[in-house]
C-alpha cells in the first residue's frame, strides 16, 4: 500500500489543520487550531473523531498547551500543563486512544530536564504517536485481509477508516486492504445514528476508494443478516478490557448478537492503544453520555416533539463472547481474548 496524505489531521509545526468531519460529505472544509482549547472543542463537537484519531489530536493538544506556557520553572510549567491534559482528558471519556496519548504526553514532560527541552520533546512524542497510530492501521489491515474472502458483503458500523483513525483505517481499511488485493468485495454501511458516521463519511471514503457501497438504516441490519446477505461484520472499537469485552459505537452490540445467531463471523480490528487491560471487564468501561439534542434533532432540525425526553449513550459494550476475532497490529486473537491480549501487550 502506498503512502498517502491523510486529510484528518496533520501537524503544521504550531497549529494542527484538521479536516472538519461534520462538514462532510457536502463539503471538506479545513480548519486551522491553534491552541488545546479549540482541539478540545473540535473533539467534543466530533470534528475530528474516531478513537485513533481522538488520541492524536490529544496529543498534539498537549503539545500546543505546552508551547503557550509562559514559565520558565518546570514545577509551575508542569502544573499549568496539568490542567491542558485535564481539559482533553474531559473531551472523549470512552475512547482508550486519548488516555494513552495524555499519558505518554504526561510522562514525556515529567521526564525533561528543563521547559525548553520539555516543550521540544512533547512536539516530537506528538508526532511519534500519530506516526505510531498511523504504522499501526498498516499492519492491522495486513492481518485482517486474510479473513474478508473473494465475493464477501460486508457489514460495517459507524467509521473506521482514514478519518478516524489519522492512517490507513482499521476496520474499513481491512476492507480497503482486502479490495486492494483484487477480491470483489461489496460492504454494506449502517447510517450509525444518531450522528451518521456510517451514512455521511463511511459510504464518502469507500466512494472515493471505489468500493461499491450499499448505504442501509440500522434497524436494516437483522433483515440482511437473515437473508444470507452478509458474509461477515467488521467494526472498530474505542475501548478494549482485558477480557476482550469491546466498547464501540452504539449498536454495535444488537449488530454482534444478530450476527451470532445468523452464524455470520464478528470482528473487532483496533489497535493496541485501544485496549485497556486496567479493566477487567466491559462493564468498567466508561461510556459517554451525549446530548438530548443529537437525538431529538438531525443535522439541526427537530425531528421530535417539543419536550420529549431523549437518550444518547454514544458507544455500548459488546461482551467477548460474541466475537469472532480481534485483528490488532500485532496479529490476530481469537479464542481466550484474556490470555491473547496479555500475550501481546
Ligand atoms: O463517536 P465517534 O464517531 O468518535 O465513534 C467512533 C467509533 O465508534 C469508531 O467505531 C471507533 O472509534 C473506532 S475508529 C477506528
Amino acid at each position: 500500500m502506498k503512502k498517502f496524505k491523510n486529510p484528518a489531521i496533520e501537524w503544521l509545526g504550531n497549529r494542527v489543520r484538521i479536516l472538519d468531519q461534520t462538514r462532510l460529505p457536502q463539503k471538506e472544509a479545513y480548519l486551522e487550531l491553534g491552541d488545546y482549547r479549540s482541539i478540545a472543542s473540535a473533539l467534543t463537537g466530533l470534528k475530528i473523531r474516531g478513537a485513533p484519531a481522538i488520541g492524536v489530536a490529544g496529543a498534539y493538544a498537549v503539545a500546543l498547551g505546552a508551547l503557550k506556557i509562559e514559565s520558565t520553572a518546570k514545577a509551575e510549567f508542569l502544573e499549568k500543563l496539568r490542567a491542558v491534559i485535564k481539559a482533553m482528558a474531559d473531551t472523549r471519556p470512552t475512547a482508550r486512544n486519548l488516555f494513552r496519548a495524555l499519558d505518554r504526553m504526561r510522562q514525556v514532560a515529567e521526564a525533561g530536564a528543563d521547559v525548553a527541552e520539555i516543550k521540544t520533546a512533547l512536539v516530537d512524542e506528538a508526532v511519534k504517536i500519530h506516526a505510531w497510530e498511523m504504522e499501526a492501521t498498516l499492519e492491522i489491515n495486513r492481518y485482517g485481509a486474510g479473513l474478508i474472502k473473494d465475493g464477501f458483503t460486508v457489514l460495517t458500523h459507524c467509521n473506521t477508516g482514514p478519518l478516524a483513525t489519522t492512517g490507513y483505517g482499521t476496520a474499513l481499511g481491512v476492507i480497503m486492504r482486502a479490495k486492494e488485493q483484487g477480491k470483489d468485495i461489496k460492504v454494506l454501511a449502517t447510517e450509525t445514528r444518531p450522528l451518521l458516521q456510517g451514512a455521511r463519511l463511511t459510504t464518502w471514503e469507500l466512494q472515493k476508494a471505489g468500493i461499491p457501497v450499499t448505504l442501509i438504516t440500522d434497524s436494516m441490519a437483522g433483515y440482511f443478516m437473515s437473508k444470507g446477505e452478509v458474509d461477515c461484520v467488521i467494526v472498530g472499537a474505542d475501548r478494549i478490557a482485558a477480557n476482550g469485552d469491546t466498547a464501540n459505537k452504539i449498536g454495535t452490540y444488537t449488530l454482534a448478537v444478530l450476527a451470532k445467531e445468523n452464524n455470520i463471523p464478528f470482528y473487532v480490528a483496533a489497535p493496541t492503544t485501544t485496549i485497556d487491560p486496567s479493566l477487567a471487564t466491559g462493564d468498567e468501561i466508561p461510556i459517554e453520555q451525549r446530548s438530548q439534542e443529537e437525538v431529538t434533532h438531525i443535522q439541526g432540525t427537530r425531528i421530535a416533539p417539543v419536550g420529549i425526553a431523549a437518550a444518547n449513550p454514544a458507544f455500548d459494550v459488546t461482551p467477548h463472547r460474541y466475537l469472532t476475532a480481534i485483528i490488532t497490529e500485532k496479529g490476530i486473537i481469537r479464542g481466550n481474548y484474556g490470555e491473547g491480549i496479555k500475550e501481546i501487550i
